[in-house]
């Protein structure tokens, strides 16, 4: 099984996938970022699809073709989301359905969406935490694989709460990978 990280962020996810030992074919980022030194320091391969336009001149599934290409180029079977700032088009869903992971900040399908940690704390939940599902078109919405909670304390703030749900992130999200992967070694 031929597994790909999409990455844009710190890559905080991505290192804790490299420290479990996860074995990963490819990083792909949509923009220079952190994920890029973590990737080449393991000595995984780095394929930057940059994003250049923003807003109305974005052009959805273009540059999600091209995504697609750098995945089926390099022969992958898997695909696991970890911060990947960009909303993919419908082909790459086609070519790689069910299997494509995300992780997500808060126990969907509460607060879906960018901003799921500011939201919740808006809300004044007292319990949040982090969901592994199967990504679709519909951005946040797949069949939910794995969750996990995590309390709200007196006093977080989004960063203080969202590096204490990542902690979680870092834990669940490698393990669930390598279920799922095996699982679908084992079934085809
Ligand atoms: C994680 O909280 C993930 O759920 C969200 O983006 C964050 C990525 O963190 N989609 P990092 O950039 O790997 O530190």
């Amino acid at each position: 099984m031929r597994l790909a990280v999409l990455a844009s962020g710190t890559g905080s996810i991505l290192h804790a996938m490299i420290d479990a030992g996860l074995h990963i074919a490819v990083v792909v980022v949509d923009r220079p970022c952190r994920a890029v030194e973590l990737a080449t320091e393991a000595g995984i391969e780095v394929v930057t699809v940059e994003r250049t336009e923003w807003g109305g001149a974005f052009d959805r599934d273009a540059y999600t073709a091209e995504v697609v290409a750098a995945l089926t180029g390099r022969e992958v079977d898997v695909v696991a989301m970890a911060g990947y700032g960009t909303v993919l088009g419908a082909g790459v869903f086609a070519a790689y359905e069910g299997r494509i992971l995300n992780t997500h900040p808060s126990l969907l399908p509460a607060f879906p969406g960018w901003h799921a940690v500011d939201d919740a704390l808006a809300h004044g939940v007292k319990v949040t935490g982090c969901t592994v599902h199967i990504a679709t078109i519909d951005v946040d919405a797949g069949p939910i694989l794995a969750q996990r909670a995590v309390d709200v304390l007196p006093g977080d703030t989004p960063e203080t709460l969202h590096e204490r749900i990542k902690s979680v992130e870092r834990d669940l999200y490698p393990a669930t990978i390598r279920s799922f992967v095996t699982q679908l070694g084992a079934t085809g």
